[in-house]
């Protein structure tokens, strides 16, 4: 039996309206779904009932099964995945027309329960899809099946191997929607469904429709294109494969046979490695979003009109973050030449949205007519949130927090997008350092989803609900971390880099290395990040954080020389590849040549190099410097290292992130590797301290963050 309150029934005349009511997203858990299925018993007894409207409350239809409910199948093989079947079928088999009403986004579990209804309709602002791959599982509710049966082989294929949910408009073109519903959704549905009743059986039942699925002829080559999308973006991924599998069955199988297949490919994934790392994954994002120690700062000022100064790569691609999330920018430049520059670039990135379809010619305009043009400090008065984006120099940033702390208005938040450097000295000359914070943007802003948000000393903690607030008003996953160099990404890269830089001195040339990261699932290999960020920047870098150079006496040798070299990177077509118009990193016999004389001229032995040492020197490197950030607190979990490395840096998804991955190895086995490279290679591989606790305790890291939780202090 149900808690009838998960369930709102209604009666409007004839026709009853059943209203998913569970906040904060209206997740099908198993009392949500026996409360739907019993209110359906008493209405299919009812008479006077003519036809039913299922919908959701809030903006929500249903985002799905329960993601807690699957967590316990994921991590307890014992325990059973949510199962739909008996209220699908009593949906579906239901004697009067059943319209569903969607009210807004229906996913995975939420639309398989759609597509059970006789008829869909949709708000056009509603969204529909099954991302079940994100969680590295399939629909498992039917929905490859039902799905296939109402858009065909095609676009089946595209939306469970992508995993995107799709536009009401978009739905509707391909049949998985009905008819798009302006004003009162339900008022209309009621009358819809009135409408259904009138007209009589049969009414149509999705698993009955066979006209859409093709044959073998046309489906092959859909199949092929589909995995070739899934090996391209979703290398080493299962889910995807699984979910194409399921199509498959959909389009060749009866009905109930091709459920069967998909409900055996779907337990699969979820005993899955990869669906456990990936549900950390979606966990961790959620829990970045949550600090204990913010309860009681109060509601975070609402941030509607920002400024940014500096109208370089990152500050234009700042302004259309904000602009497209509805804020007022104004973008400033101290050179006017940059600015035009800054405008021309927004300009041409939103005209390539339009030319690839993915945005409207009016919606780009609307974005576009919201950033505006300001000189000098002139925005700053007005604006709740200053972001300066000035060239990485610490000089010239003091300088402008100096102007910006006198002009910006009392309580406006004042951010630097520094990568590295300290918001303590600039908190000071800014006098208001309680509004000071750093927004750690990433390249490009408005395409990355990581913002590192870097708390002062001083920073106030409305300061930081309000940057989380910020972030997440951004459709970006905003990670709480202390003020320290580098910060967390950057400080956790630095080793890693060095690593790879020693592994090429020592034999294994870039692409080597690169390779064997790629084939463990990194996006880029280091050496092609490095070519990307601009081997100019991370000289920067390397200068103003002492600290990064040399640990244990060794210094990579080899940077240093190609900068000087004039090899910058991929923007000057060469650093530690060359590159053609496609940008493709191809292996450079003068970058092997100056190794090799480098590693000479140092006595640097050269050998050949195994995959398997490539891997340990230099995961394991970000490990270890993972475990000294988290033990000197400058992240506060485990899990915020992971989504930092997952949404910033291209660490594969289905590893779950660095310390996760940790855990998965066991830190047993980590810590006596680090002792036995510690051994062979200096002491930069001194397991830190944290890790050799956790590990001598038998403990992992997410346990670390477990016994964390209860406490309630800010990183
Ligand atoms: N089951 C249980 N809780 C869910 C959920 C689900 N399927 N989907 C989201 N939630 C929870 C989140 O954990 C979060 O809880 P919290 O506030 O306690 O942290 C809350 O709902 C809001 O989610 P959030 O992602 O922060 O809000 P959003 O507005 O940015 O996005 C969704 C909403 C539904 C688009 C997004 O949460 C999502 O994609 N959910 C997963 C959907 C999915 O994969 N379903 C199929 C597999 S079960």
């Amino acid at each position: 039996m149900g808690s009838p309150e998960l369930v709102q029934l209604e009666r409007r005349g004839d026709v009853a309206v059943v209203r998913i009511d569970h906040p904060p997203v209206n997740a099908l858990a198993e009392p949500v779904r026996s409360a739907l299925a019993s209110a359906l018993g008493r209405l299919g007894a009812d008479p006077e009932v003519r036809a039913v409207v299922i919908t959701g409350s809030g903006r929500t239809f249903a985002a799905g099964a329960d993601i807690r409910e699957l967590e316990a199948a994921v991590l307890d093989h014992a325990v059973e995945p949510p199962d739909f079947h008996g209220l699908l079928q009593l949906v579906e088999d239901f004697a009067q027309p059943i319209v569903i009403a969607l009210n807004g986004t229906a996913l995975g579990g939420g639309l398989e329960l759609a597509m059970a209804g006789h008829y869909r309709l949709a708000d056009p602002e509603a969204r529909l899809g099954l991302p079940e791959v994100n969680l590295g599982i399939i629909p498992g509710a039917e929905g490859t099946q039902r799905l296939t049966r109402l858009v065909g082989v095609a676009k089946a294929l595209e939306m469970v191997v992508g995993g995107k949910p799709i536009g009401a408009e978009d739905a509707c073109r391909a049949g998985l929607v009905d008819a798009l519903l302006d004003g009162d959704v339900i008022e209309r549905a009621v009358v819809f469904a009135r409408d259904a009743a009138r007209r009589g059986a049969p009414h149509p039942r999705a698993r009955e429709r066979t006209e859409k699925l093709g044959d073998a002829a046309s489906n092959g080559p859909l199949f092929a294109a589909a995995r070739e999308q899934a090996r391209k973006t979703r290398a080493h991924q299962t889910a995807p494969l699984a979910a194409i599998q399921a199509v498959a069955a959909a389009a060749t199988l009866p009905f109930d046979e091709g459920c069967r297949t998909e409900r055996a490919l779907a337990l699969g994934c979820v005993r899955s490695e990869q669906a456990r790392a990936m549900l950390h994954g979606f966990l961790a994002e959620r829990s970045a979003a949550k600090l204990p120690g913010l309860a009681g700062s109060g509601t975070p000022a609402a941030i509607e009109q920002v400024a940014i100064l500096g109208a370089g790569t990152m500050g234009a691609s700042i302004a259309m973050a904000c602009a497209n999330a509805g804020l007022r920018v104004s973008l400033s430049d101290g050179s006017t030449e940059a600015l035009t520059r800054g405008f021309s670039t927004i300009q041409r990135s939103y005209q390539s949205s339009v030319d690839r379809g993915r945005l409207t010619a009016a919606a780009a305009a609307e974005r576009f007519a919201r950033i505006r043009s300001v000189s000098g400090y002139e925005g700053c008065a007005s604006a709740d949130l200053v972001i300066e984006a000035v060239y990485e120099n610490m000089t010239i940033k003091k300088e402008v927090f100096g102007e910006i702390g006198r002009r910006a208005r009392p309580g406006a938040i004042l951010a630097s997008n520094t990568s590295t450097l300290d918001i303590d000295q600039l908190g000071a000359v800014s006098g208001v350092p309680e509004s000071v914070i750093g927004l750690h943007f990433f390249s490009p802003a408005h395409v990355m989803r990581l913002v590192e948000i870097v708390r002062g000393v001083a920073t106030g903690k409305g300061v930081v609900a309000a940057a989380l607030q910020f972030a997440k008003r951004l459709s970006k996953v905003g990670v709480v971390v202390r003020n320290a160099p580098g910060f967390v990404g950057n400080r956790i890269m630095f080793p890693y880099m060095y690593e790879a830089q020693f592994l090429a001195e020592e034999g294994a040339p870039p692409e080597q290395v690169d390779q064997v990261l790629t084939d463990f699932g990194m996006a880029m290999g280091i050496f092609a990040v490095d070519d990307m960020g601009g081997l100019d920047v991370a000289w920067r870098v390397r200068k103003e954080l002492r600290q990064f150079e040399g640990e244990d006496g060794r210094k990579p040798l080899v940077a240093d020389l190609l900068v000087e070299l004039g090899r910058l990177g991929q923007k000057v077509r060469k650093g530690w590849y060359r590159y053609g118009e496609d940008r493709k990193p191809i292996p450079d016999p003068e970058v092997i040549a100056l190794v090799e004389s480098v590693a000479r001229a140092n006595r640097i032995e050269r050998r050949s190099i195994s995959r398997e040492e490539i891997l340990e020197r230099t995961i394991y490197a970000l490990v270890n410097e993972g475990a000294r950030v988290l033990g000197e607190g400058v992240a506060r979990r485990a899990a915020d290292i992971d989504v930092i490395y997952l949404t910033g840096y291209g660490f594969p998804a289905f590893r779950g992130g660095p310390l996760y991955y940790a855990d998965s190895v066991g830190l047993g086995k980590i810590h006596e590797r680090l002792l036995a490279l510690e051994r062979d290679h200096g002491p930069r591989f001194e397991p830190a301290p944290l890790l050799a606790r956790l590990a001598g305790e038998g403990s992992s890291f997410r346990e670390h963050d477990r016994r964390l939780e209860a406490a309630e202090v800010l990183p």
